[in-house]
């Protein structure tokens, strides 16, 4: 079954994409990252990022991975470099695995630069294997924490052994790791040092990310939220900060720790505006692409690509909706604006 599905995912050729030219935005910026959230369920109810009781997509709605790889190939086709697969959780998708493999044709073909994905973890001991041997070389994995009550408080159905387990899977697998680690007052903010010297230790970076205010959660932002620049500046007081260049096609800026060695990455959507060099794109499990994080404006790509079988109206669809991708965004998290600036959930747009 599984090889049926992937010989029809290879099959599918994107026709006439090249002939069309780059993604350019009305502000010059070339589309070349693509963030594709596989699915809107996880396995996890992380209280940033979800409400307990959330409602899931029905499978209707929802594309197939052969819809998926359409039109993540689509955009290859028109100059994607760089393909991020997130969610939810990307790794209960049932399936991934099969759409792993075949986006893996074109890092194969050299029109795809990097294959990745942002996880919790909870499923890598299953598939680090799996991940490296289809040629990817990097993953994300987030951890806000390393005490085993606070990790289950925070994900509130989350196992920290398991999410530890996948770790060491996907470091014997050979896989590079950074983790994603949000800054949540009260919560994890005395436990950087830590996180740090644990990460550096193991040759994994660190990104520390601020709370963005995206969706309902059922407790207010401001409990959460702790600017970097705070956070910066009392780790400065313990270790030797020094800005460096790294890039990793991400909104990180990223400082070498002279104590350990390692990086150190901030995201900072609300301290600082990274929207400037902005060259990503997201997609959801519907097949909606907003052109912002931090904006509601979106195209349907999901009709134009059940519509028809050549891609002509996706191709169409993604040039309307890139014409309209915003300058940036303004979050704003203070008393007055305890309601989030967009209603859609993190897990929908993948982060
Ligand atoms: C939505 S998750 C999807 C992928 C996967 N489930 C995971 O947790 O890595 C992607 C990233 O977004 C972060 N995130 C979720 N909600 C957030 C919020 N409101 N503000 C900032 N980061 C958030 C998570 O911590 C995670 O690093
Ligand atoms: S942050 Fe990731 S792991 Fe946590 S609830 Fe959201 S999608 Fe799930």
């Amino acid at each position: 079954m599984q090889d049926r599905v992937e010989t029809a995912l290879e099959a599918r050729e994107i026709d006439g994409g090249a002939d069309r030219g780059p993604l350019i935005d009305p502000f010059g910026r070339a589309i070349s990252y693509l963030r594709v959230s596989v699915t809107d369920r996880c396995d996890f109810r992380c209280v940033y990022c979800m409400a307990e009781n959330m409602s899931f997509l029905s499978k209707s709605e929802i594309l197939t991975l052969e819809e998926l790889d359409r039109l993540c190939s689509a955009f290859i086709a028109r100059g994607v470099r760089k393909l991020r697969l997130t969610g939810g959780e990307p790794l209960v998708r049932r399936g991934i695995m099969t759409l792993v493999d075949s986006l893996a044709r074109h890092l194969r073909a050299g029109q795809l630069d990097e294959l990745t994905l942002t996880t919790n973890g909870s499923q890598l001991e299953k598939y680090a294997q799996h991940l490296r041997a289809a040629g990817i070389s990097r993953i994300n994995v987030s951890l806000d924490t390393l005490d085993a009550e606070k990790f289950r408080a925070i994900t509130r159905w989350g196992s920290l052994d398991k999410v530890l387990a996948g770790i060491d899977a996907a470091q014997s697998a050979g896989l590079k790791i950074k983790i994603n680690t949000v800054a949540l007052k009260n919560v994890n903010e005395d436990e950087f040092p830590r996180l740090l010297e644990w990460t550096h230790s193991r040759g994994m970076d660190l990104t520390l990310i601020e709370v963005m205010p995206l969706g309902e959660i059922g407790e207010g932002r401001l409990d959460q939220y702790l600017p970097l620049s705070l956070v910066r500046a009392r780790l400065a007081e313990r270790y030797r900060l020094d800005d460096i260049d790294y890039r990793t096609g991400g909104p990180a800026r990223y400082v070498r720790v002279a104590e350990t060695g390692g990086r150190l990455g901030f995201i900072t959507p609300l301290t600082h505006n990274f929207c400037e060099s902005c060259n990503r794109v997201r997609v959801t499990c519907t097949g909606t692409l907003y052109m912002c994080l931090g904006q509601e404006d979106a195209g349907d790509l999901r009709k134009p690509l059940r519509a028809s079988e050549a891609n002509d109206l996706v191709f169409a669809a993604i040039d309307e909706a890139i014409g309209r991708k915003p300058k940036g965004h303004d979050f704003v998290i203070d008393r007055r604006h305890q309601r989030p600036a967009v209603a859609r959930h993190m897990s929908v747009t993948g982060g």
